[in-house]
């Protein structure tokens, strides 16, 4: 029995889907435990791109239960489409009666936020994620649970609306909600979606006492933590293992493996402090050939240097037992690759920790150790041959972060993958 959890271990997108999707082959159970439908998860199957937000990126699987965990917000009509859109067979669906209902209202909010900050917005992917988590955390929001049944859901209601109308009116935006036609659209989302709502922590316990193997499936990155993200620029939850036992309902303790999904470089959406970007032809270049546009969004994706600085802070939260390093035939054909190791301060010293002050982290400099390049002739993935330059930079990370690699991605497709 495993339980494994993969993480995303910078800002999101590192290839989570991707991990997910193949380490599901012997899974039994694949859950979201916490985010909502600003992830998206491409996975690649016989050269088909699926496109995931909500569902879990085990769901193309007959055999594998998907779970959408308690930590995750859940938007009905998104998840409806979603399923809809599934064109092959697909496995069953769970969802937790604990997970919170992203509202119409929520999604007009988070834009309504987002305006009023001007220059300093955040650059949410604005799908109501933090105004639905502001209201679990004011315990005014909607469970899915809630939806069962009318009586709990006017109650419900009746203390959630009057402050969210409160807050659309502060930001000026459109504000028609009623009790009444809040509570029809709740209706069709439990006609449509009650089947599938239990208590899943309940659910996965058996799966493990089965001795089952479970995987937990991280959306957003560590650098993105509520927590330990760069705050303010972060998502409103927890994407470490930590927020993965919690958001699926398991114990800690059970977990097992954990992986943490690393691009060989690092990409941005959004804003907030990037201390290895590269705004230039190398930027431009990564950009282009490694199709960094949002899954979600479509918003082009800052891209730099592969960053150990925070690698170490994302490791020194989530206790990584191995890595995944993605994206590698990205970099092919390079002259020269660049990774950070330590930042220079504004006096001259050097860093090895990520600050939590953004103010100083914009006066760091990264410091770069540079590797050779390698040739994409030099690979052949079916024999598991990786250039020796590729050999020497992999063993760096490793060596620096002292985790072990488990997984070398090199393109998109579940055959592309080498398995350490
Ligand atoms: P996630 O949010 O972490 O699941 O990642 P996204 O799906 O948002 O972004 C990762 C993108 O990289 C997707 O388009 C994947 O299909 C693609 N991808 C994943 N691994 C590799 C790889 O090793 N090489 C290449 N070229 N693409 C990859
Ligand atoms: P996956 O699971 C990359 C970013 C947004 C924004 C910030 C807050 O695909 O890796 P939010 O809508 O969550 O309130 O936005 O977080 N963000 C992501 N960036 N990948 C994601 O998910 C993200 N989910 C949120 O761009 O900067
Ligand atoms: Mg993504």
């Amino acid at each position: 029995m495993k339980v494994t959890t993969i993480i995303g271990a910078q800002w999101g997108d590192e290839g989570k889907g991707k991990v997910t999707d193949y380490l599901a082959d012997d899974s039994k159970v694949v859950a979201r435990s916490q985010g909502g439908n600003n992830a998206g998860h491409t996975i690649v199957v016989d050269g088909k791109k699926h496109k995931l937000h909500l569902l879990p990126s085990g769901i193309l699987r007959k055999d594998v239960v998907s779970v959408i965990g308690n930590g995750v917000v859940v938007n009905p009509d998104v998840l409806l489409k979603e399923l809809d859109n599934l064109e092959s067979e697909r496995g069953q669906l769970l969802i937790s009666d604990r997970a919170h209902v992203i509202m119409p209202y929520h999604k007009l909010l988070d834009g309504g936020e987002e305006s009023s900050k001007g220059k300093s917005m955040i650059g949410t992917t604005g799908n109501g994620i933090g105004p639905c988590y502001s209201d679990k955390a004011s315990r005014i929001g909607i469970r899915m649970g809630d939806l069962l049944d009318d009586d709990t859901i006017i109650e419900r209601l009746e203390k959630a609306l009057p402050r969210n109308q409160a807050l659309l009116d502060h930001y000026g935006a459109p504000n028609d909600f009623t009790i009444d036609n809040l509570l029809v659209l709740c209706r069709k989302w439990r006609d449509k979606l009650g089947e599938y709502i239990t208590d899943t922590s309940l659910l996965i316990s058996k799966h493990i006492a089965s001795g089952d193997n479970i995987l937990l499936e991280g959306a957003q990155g560590v650098h993105i933590d509520i927590e330990y993200g760069t705050y303010p620029f972060v998502t409103s939850s927890s994407p470490t293992t930590a927020g993965a036992a919690l958001g699926s309902g398991i114990a800690p303790s059970k977990i097992t493996d954990v992986v943490g999904v690393t691009k060989a470089y690092l990409t941005r959406v959004g804003s907030g402090p990037f201390p290895t970007e590269l705004e230039d032809t190398v930027g431009e270049m990564i950009r282009e050939k490694g199709q960094e546009f949002g899954t979600t969004t479509g918003r082009p994706r800052r891209c730099g240097w592969l960053d150990l600085v925070m690698l170490e802070l994302s490791n020194r939260i989530c206790g990584f037992t191995s890595l995944a390093i993605m994206k590698l035939d990205i970099l092919s054909d390079m002259e020269e690759i660049k990774v950070c190791v330590a930042y220079e301060d504004h006096t001259g010293s050097q860093i090895n920790h990520f600050p939590s002050s953004l103010s100083y982290l914009a006066k760091c400099k990264p410091v770069y150790k540079t590797f050779s390049g390698w040739s994409s002739s030099d690979i052949d993935i079916p024999k598991g041959i990786i250039p020796d330059e590729m050999k020497t930079f992999l063993s760096f990370v490793s060596e620096k972060l002292s985790i072990p690699i488990s997984i070398v991605s090199l393109g998109p497709g579940r055959d592309e993958t080498i398995i350490l």
